[in-house]
Parts: structure tokens; sequence; C-alpha cells
């Protein structure tokens, strides 16, 4: 079952006009919230992030917050499966071609839930390979936005080198992954991009930066080089859909000893068990780290 403006209804019977400029110009933005045993993980905060990327790209937002909260409980409640991933669009509307904005069209609402595909249990243990790129996507990727054309060759680069990720940097220095973001480990201090227009402020991120802030460890927000990445004790990449997971080797060459260090493992733990801190609280409780 997905929903579609307002309706729901079988995958199949879900249809969209091909003017719809989604289709046309990737004229919409998107969210996708991970759901453990049935409890949306930080959804007001995905929420938040997806009225931000609304506002920034003056598509109008259909529904208030309540409203949204209730339609993806009935898209979760809906699925034979647990542990889902929910992805949901909004795009500008059906219009005539042009590229300026279309008077008095109804914003197009798609969501759908998949299952929850996590790294497996022994990348997660072994750590995973990524590759690196010149990040030459536009300048606001603070904006969750469904034209993903560079997102898109990004990853295809580490797919074909069979790698889980591709690490970018903009001007020599470090901005995110493909569909994920960044953190480097060196001499003990965790340290990843502050947030800006070039990376997008990861929901994920943001948990890291609670677990690792509540456990007493450094971070630092700041440039981090090529240079300091490639020489990092400990590279990770954070998502939704990765979590937290370990990145050993970078075109080929080890990180550190090659193996998940051990500020990675402290994190890992602490990811897994605030999920189920999350999960105890139930569906409608907001829980912080
Ligand atoms: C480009 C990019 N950066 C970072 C992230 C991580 O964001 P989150 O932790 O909210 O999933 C994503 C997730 O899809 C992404 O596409």
């Amino acid at each position: 079952m997905v929903f579609l403006n307002g309706k729901f209804l079988p995958l199949e019977e879900a249809k969209v006009p091909v003017l719809d400029r989604g289709f046309i110009f990737g004229d919409g933005v998107y969210e996708l919230v991970p759901v453990y045993s049935r409890v949306a993980f930080r959804l007001d905060e995905h929420l938040a992030r997806l009225e931000r990327s609304l506002f920034e790209t003056a598509i109008r937002n259909p529904y208030s917050r309540p409203q949204w909260r209730d339609f993806i409980f009935r898209v979760i409640d809906a699925q034979p499966f647990d542990d889902q991933g929910v992805y949901f669009q909004v795009t500008r509307g059906v219009a005539k071609r042009d590229h300026a904005f279309p008077g008095g069209v109804e914003p197009t609402v798609f969501m759908m839930s998949n299952p929850l595909v996590n790294p497996p249990r022994e990348q997660v243990e072994k750590g995973g390979r990524a590759v690196s790129a010149e990040d030459n996507r536009w300048l606001r990727c603070d904006i969750k936005s469904i034209s993903l054309l560079g997102n898109v060759l990004m990853r295809e680069l580490s797919a074909q080198a069979g790698a889980a990720e591709t690490i970018m940097f903009r001007d020599g220095k470090l901005t995110e992954a493909s569909a994920s973001n960044v953190f480097i480990v060196k001499d003990g201090v965790i340290r990843s991009p502050a947030k800006s227009h070039l990376i997008l402020p990861g929901i994920t991120y943001d948990v890291v930066v609670e677990l690792a802030a509540s456990a007493g460890l450094p971070l630092r927000f700041e440039a981090v080089t090529e240079a300091e990445v490639r020489g990092a004790d400990e590279v990770w990449v954070t998502s939704s859909s990765k979590e937290v997971l370990a990145i050993v080797e970078l075109d080929g060459k080890r990180i550190g000893d090659g193996q998940p260090g051990p500020v990675f493992r402290r994190i890992y733990d602490a990811y897994q068990d605030f999920k189920k801190k999350v999960m105890r609280a139930g569906k409608r409780e907001a829980v912080s780290a």
C-alpha cells in the first residue's frame, strides 16, 4: 500500500501525470525515515528537514505536522514487515512545461515504505570500502532535493568499483559521500565538516554527534582536508540506512590499520542501544541520546 495525494492505494494503481514537475524538472524534495519495529526513528527531525526543504524551494507544504505524522503512521501500519524505510516526496505539481513556477497548482505527495536494508553484520564487522571523487554537485546540497543526478553519478563510481560509497572533496576539503555524511577520527578526536550549504544536514549525523557528546568523546566541526581523510585513524559514513559504517579502505589504500576502529565500535554500540531505547519508548515519544 502506498500513499498518493491523500489516498492509500496499491503501488500498481499509483499513477502520476507525465507533466508532473518532479518528472520533468526533478522539481521536488523528499525524505527517508528509518522505522525499527514499527517505530519511526527521529520522525520530527525528518519532518522539520522536509519543512525546511519545502521552504527553501518555495514548494507549498500541503500538510500540517500532525497530518504528516498521521499519514506516515498509516503507511507504516499498512506494511506486513516491521523494519521499514519510509520514503516520501513532494513535487511542485503538474503544469505545462515552463521553468517558472506555475500558479495555482497542487503539490504532488507520494509515500511508500520498503523493508529497511541496513549494512549486513559482516560489513559492519569488517568495514566497507570507498572511492573518492571531486564534488561537482550544485551549491545547495543542504536541500534534500529529488534532483539527485549528481549524487547518482557519484554513487555509480563506487558501485562500479564494488565499493560502499563515494567520498567527495570540494577544493581539497571533505564535503560528504554520495548518500551519507562523513566523520573522521584522528588521535581520538572525532571531526566532521560543519553544516553548510555544501552538505546535507544528516539526521544520523546529529544522532552520532549527540552520542559522542554523551560519551564525552572530543568532537570538532571544522574543515577536514583530503590529506587528513587519507591519513585518518578512522573514517565513518552515516545515514538513515547505513546507520554508522566504518570505511577501512579509500581508493585501494588502507585507512588506519584497515579495521573498524575503537571509536567506531563505541559509537556503533551506542547507536544500537539508542535504537532500542527509541523502540521501547514507542512511536509517539521523542527520545534524546
Ligand atoms: C547526500 C546525502 N548526505 C547525507 C545523507 C544522510 O542523511 P540522513 O542521516 O538524514 O539519512 C544522505 C541520506 O540520504 C544523503 O543523501
